[in-house]
């Protein structure tokens, strides 16, 4: 599903006065892309997934799904169906007793029948790299930290969402989680899922996502595709290279015939390829 912002302007009362969140936000996500949101700090970046699964409303402009406006033409029941949002740190929220019952609770709320329900969290929970006979009973507070995320994705995944979105899915997670993370998210993408994700993560981002928004004091700053945008200087929004484009970009400058890369597995394969030229030469 395609996803638009037309000139959206969203300010928060706070004691201190009001607070612009969002000005004059314009921007496109098409239909089965994967895009990521980054920026410092209070930049706007959750207030953006806020607006888009309708939790608040614009002062101005209009958020646009397949065309249809969130607040005036699409019901509210069919965009919790097509949405599903993953909040930050979001197995502080888990609370049912066992796995299944806790993928089985969004569901339920959106009247799916039973069958339906059996299959969806099966393929949920094994979507999100468990065994399903082996968990299903346990409860999720037996589990690791990474492992109850785990759990909290796929009870939003278990009611196959058209549109996923996430605030900060990795943060928190040690380098392995993150690595089987990231390839969820691609294969879910793969699958036809649309997919924005907030990160303060690089290295996520570039593994991951094809275009990105950044955002600047809650204004768009500069968009376009990820390796594109990785290419110039992210500093000023407080945003650093990934580990595999410093590297690559160290080296190219000392010399090295050898392209920019933003992913680790390009990067290594760059590197093999100088190297075997190298030694050809
Ligand atoms: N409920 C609220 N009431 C008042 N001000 C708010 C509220 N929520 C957010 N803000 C303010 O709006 C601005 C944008 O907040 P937002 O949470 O969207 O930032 P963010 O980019 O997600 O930041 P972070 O990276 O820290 O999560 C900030 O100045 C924040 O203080
Ligand atoms: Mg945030």
């Amino acid at each position: 599903m395609s996803i638009e912002f037309r000139n959206v302007s969203l300010s928060y009362a706070a004691a201190e006065g009001k607070v612009e969140a969002l000005r004059g936000l314009s921007w496109e996500v098409e239909t089965g892309g994967f895009a990521a949101v980054m920026g410092h700090t209070g930049s706007g970046k959750s207030t953006l997934l806020r607006l888009l699964c309708a939790l608040v409303k614009p002062d101005s402009g209009q958020i646009l799904i397949d065309g249809k406006d969130i607040h005036s033409s699409l019901p509210r029941r069919e965009l919790r169906k097509e949405m599903g949002f993953v909040f930050q740190f979001p197995e502080y929220q888990l609370f049912e007793t066992t796995v299944l019952k806790e993928v089985c609770f969004g569901m339920k709320n959106l009247g799916f029948p039973k069958a339906k329900m059996e299959e969806n969290s099966k393929w949920a929970i094994e979507k999100m790299g468990f065994d399903f006979e082996a968990v299903k009973g346990v409860s999720p507070f037996a589990l690791s930290g990474g492992q109850r995320r785990r759990v909290a994705i796929a009870s939003v995944l278990a009611s196959r969402p058209k549109i996923l979105l996430l605030d900060e899915p990795t943060s928190g997670l040690d380098p392995a989680e993150r690595r089987i993370f990231c390839g969820i998210l691609k294969s879910l993408n793969r699958e036809g899922t649309t997919i924005i994700m907030v990160s303060h993560n690089s290295e996520v981002v570039c593994e991951t996502a094809e275009a990105l928004l950044v955002l600047k004091d809650g204004e768009k700053w500069k968009e376009g595709k990820v390796k594109d945008l990785f290419s110039s200087d992210l500093s000023p929004a407080g945003i650093l290279p990934p580990p595999a484009l410093a590297l690559s970009s160290f080296l190219q400058k000392r010399g090295l015939d050898l392209p920019c890369q933003v992913k680790d597995e390009d990067f290594i394969a760059s590197l093999k390829e100088a190297a075997r030229r190298r030694k050809d030469g």
